[in-house]
């Protein structure tokens, strides 16, 4: 099949675990656009077993066939993730969802009101359901989202099956918003990534298990708990770190290399300092205080002043106070699991 002419290659640069068997049959990741040619390419790849890191909504996430054993081992040795941390399916739409899961009135009235979306809810499997049993960590349970970026849903149409996506980062780093993030973090460990642009939501999505007796929230994300909560009643939260139904939500999930401090009045001038508001600093996440734009800039900055912390020596990162309410709780959420170590 056609390859996109505009490929361009990065040389693997090394393996994160040299303990690690290879199971990569690529030393090299094509860099594709999303482009009928780069899609056609796309699901050519996933069919073959390999791993693509693609553009959502909320993060880049790194996508491989939730039906295949070997595309999902894949898919935890590249991010060097532990296998007990169930990965996100990723489906068309809810009639695809509901071959594989079941859903209760209010996760039928969720997927009506935020699929396609940031939004993944964990649902109890369906008999017969297909998806390999590493997707779920052997969890009788599975999380699924119903994306909106359209590369993402240029591929699964093109695909045709369920695709496992977690975030497109190694485990324990900060979650990638471009293909420069992903290319940085798994660039030679993967088969290729979709350059579709910096994500528009710039948080992961939010989780939610609805049970018979009322809905649990497992993370907050890009669909504020307040918008949830005007569908279903108060949620319960169930959040603890290290909790083993939701390992992801171990405390140093997101951290970035140089030390970081939440809620800091950045009078440290040592210091990488991130603002919030009007106030000064070497980089904002929202001049205006505006908890979606911070949100969308959230993890590039994080990034960007991780590079700056690491070129001028040891010194720290600190970050303004941010208010909790709405995407706010998400983005203090991920700082603050950035900050443990
Ligand atoms: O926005 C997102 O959700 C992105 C994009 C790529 O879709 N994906 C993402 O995936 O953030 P990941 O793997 O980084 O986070 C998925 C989280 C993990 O914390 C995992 O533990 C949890 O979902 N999870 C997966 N299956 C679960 C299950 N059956 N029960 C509870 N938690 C589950
Ligand atoms: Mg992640």
């Amino acid at each position: 099949m056609a390859l996109s002419l505009r490929v361009r290659y990065l040389v693997n640069p090394g393996p994160i675990n040299r303990n690690v068997t290879s199971l990569m049959a690529h030393g090299k990741t094509e860099i594709l656009t999303p482009d009928a040619a780069g899609i056609a390419r796309v699901a050519d790849l996933l069919r073959a077993g390999q791993l693509v890191a693609l553009p959502t909504e909320t993060v880049y996430g790194l996508a491989g066939d939730a039906t295949s054993d070997i595309a999902c081992a894949r898919i935890y040795e590249a991010k060097g993730r532990p296998r007990l941390n169930p990965l996100i399916v990723h489906l068309p739409s809810s009639g695809a969802v509901a071959r594989v899961a079941v859903l209760n009135d209010t996760a039928r009235a969720l997927a009506n009101a935020f699929w396609p979306g940031a939004l993944t809810m964990v649902l109890p499997l369906r008999d017969g359901h297909g998806l390999s049993p590493s997707v779920t960590a052997g969890l009788s349970t599975v999380a699924i989202r119903v994306p909106a970026h359209p590369a993402m849903r240029a591929v699964l149409a093109a695909f045709g099956g369920p695709l496992a996506a977690p975030s497109a980062n190694p485990s324990g780093r900060i979650s990638p918003t471009t293909a420069a993030h992903v290319l940085a973090g798994l660039g030679g460990r993967i088969a290729a990534v979709v350059d579709g642009g910096p994500c528009g939501v710039g948080v992961e999505s939010t989780i939610v298990a609805p049970g018979g007796s009322g809905t649990r929230l497992l993370r907050d994300g890009g669909i504020p708990r307040e918008a949830i909560e005007a569908l279903t009643g108060a949620l319960v939260s169930d959040m603890t770190p290290g909790r083993v139904e939701a390992p992801g939500q171990l405390s140093s999930h997101y951290a970035p290399v140089a030390p970081l401090v939440v809620n800091s009045p950045l009078d440290d001038p040592g210091a990488i300092r991130v603002g919030f508001g009007p106030v000064e600093a070497d980089l904002t996440l929202s001049v205006n205080g505006d908890l979606t734009e911070a949100a969308t800039n959230l993890f590039a900055i994080l990034h960007e002043a991780d590079a700056r912390a690491g070129r001028r020596g040891a010194a720290a990162i600190h970050v303004a106070p941010i208010p909790d309410t709405g995407l706010g709780r998400a983005i203090n959420d991920r700082l603050r699991r950035a900050a443990s170590r």
